[in-house]
């Protein structure tokens, strides 16, 4: 540790490192201390600080709880439009893929974006990001998918990036050119892969707006030979790969971007035992989406067991969404992973920190409470870890810390 003066010095806060996992590494009545880049210089026992150390701007956190930032590691909160009506059809029966098959779906809220114009976009999904924030979610991803045309997506990813400068907090841009198929290519689902792979996909990664790529496979979406092509194509512009795989039937999507060391598969209701294997095998986080579950009233569950039992990571994320899941909320995602999906409390929150850093292949950078790494902070009066997914409707978060200039 360098000794001049740091910018910023918390006191008496219990600290939640999350260092590994298995246990919260709580350090009672800990410090911690930020540098000029805002990064964890030092942390460890409040009385251990050493001599002579010094910040301009020092904070008692009076035994609050400091957890890492939290992360929203899938997300689609880029859209304009409203889907409420589809909410009420599911409740008399209707299922999404009929609704989708109808021409509402993921394709109604394409008409609506596309309609957008970038401040409209951007004014409510700022208006959203702040909710998230609001429960101490610092970095979030963020899907385009919801304009199927050049102009559209370059639009959401332009959206995208500009959140993070007007709110203040880290975004990831997935690329989600392989959401559904565009009226312009209705019954072409070839061709539209082609137009992603030779058009969309290497423009906007020429212009810089993509951190990965993303695509829908289920038998409503895009076939794993499809979905193939499209890895292929971010495999040669060096871009991870990750995909919503086994949400609503099994087609192997799991094992797919496994095989092209994705960087997660997300929903998995559907997951089988040699997709497990296969994540396991290739480090890909299970990103587990209970909102989505809940919302269309699964009743499979993702195969928690099998998933624990081979050490592959699992994140929560809400994947906000304006058809299967209108979530704003990452404490209730969590809540919702040991209510639903009998994770334990220290699982949801490993799912939210440390495995969501993995899961945007950010683990060096966030995700747990260590030196080096960005002090992205969240800080909670609580009484015990437990009580961040105890009480649901209960935002315990306490924005004490400085954000980052
Ligand atoms: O993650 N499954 C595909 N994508 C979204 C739903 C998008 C929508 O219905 O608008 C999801 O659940
Ligand atoms: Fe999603």
């Amino acid at each position: 540790m360098k000794s001049n003066r740091y910018p910023s010095l918390l006191r008496h806060a219990n600290l939640i490192t999350l260092t590994d996992d298995s246990d919260y590494g709580i350090i009672r009545d800990g410090a911690l201390l930020i540098d000029q880049r805002h990064r964890i210089a030092w942390l460890g026992p409040d009385k251990n600080l050493p001599a002579g150390t010094t910040a301009e701007m020092e904070i008692d956190c009076r035994r609050h709880w400091i957890t890492p930032g939290l992360i929203d590691c899938h997300t689609h909160l880029v859209y304009a439009g409203n889907r409420g009506d589809e909410f009420a059809q599911r409740l008399e029966g209707i299922s999404y893929a009929e609704i989708a098959a109808r021409g509402g779906g993921i394709n109604s809220t394409v008409k609506a974006t596309r309609a957008a114009s970038f401040a409209e976009l951007l004014d409510s999904a700022v208006n959203r990001v702040r909710t998230l924030a609001a429960e101490g979610v610092t970095r979030i991803e963020i899907k385009s998918g919801y304009g199927l045309n050049l102009d559209t997506e370059r639009r959401m990813l332009q959206v995208a990036r500009a959140i993070a400068e007007r709110v203040g907090i880290k975004t990831h841009s997935t690329f989600l050119g392989a959401h559904a198929l565009p009226p312009e290519f209705s019954n072409n689902a070839d061709g539209y892969i082609e137009h992603i792979c030779t058009a969309m996909l290497p423009s906007l990664a020429a212009e810089g707006l993509i951190d990965a790529v993303d695509g829908f496979c289920e038998s409503i979406g895009f076939s794993t030979a499809q979905i193939e092509q499209v890895f292929r194509t971010a495999q040669r512009l060096n871009l991870p790969v990750k995909l919503h795989a086994e949400q609503l039937s099994n087609q192997h999507g799991a094992s797919l971007v496994a095989r092209y060391g994705g960087l997660s598969a997300d929903h998995l209701e559907y997951l089988d035992a040699a997709g497990v294997q296969a994540m396991a095998q290739a480090g890909t986080v299970a990103t587990l989406l209970p909102g989505a579950f809940y919302y269309l009233r699964e009743t499979r569950l993702p195969p928690i067991a099998s998933l624990r039992e081979h050490q592959v990571p699992m994140a929560i994320a809400t994947d906000h969404n304006p058809g299967t899941s209108p979530l704003l909320s990452l404490l209730t995602a969590m809540n919702m992973g040991c209510v639903l999906f009998q994770m334990t409390p220290l699982e949801a929150l490993l799912g939210v920190t440390r495995h969501a850093a993995k899961a945007l292949g950010a683990e060096h950078e966030c995700g747990t409470l260590e030196v080096g790494k960005q002090a992205e902070l969240a800080c909670w009066d609580i009484d015990q870890p437990v009580d961040l997914v105890y009480a649901l409707g209960h935002n315990p978060y306490s924005p004490i810390i400085p954000a980052q200039s």
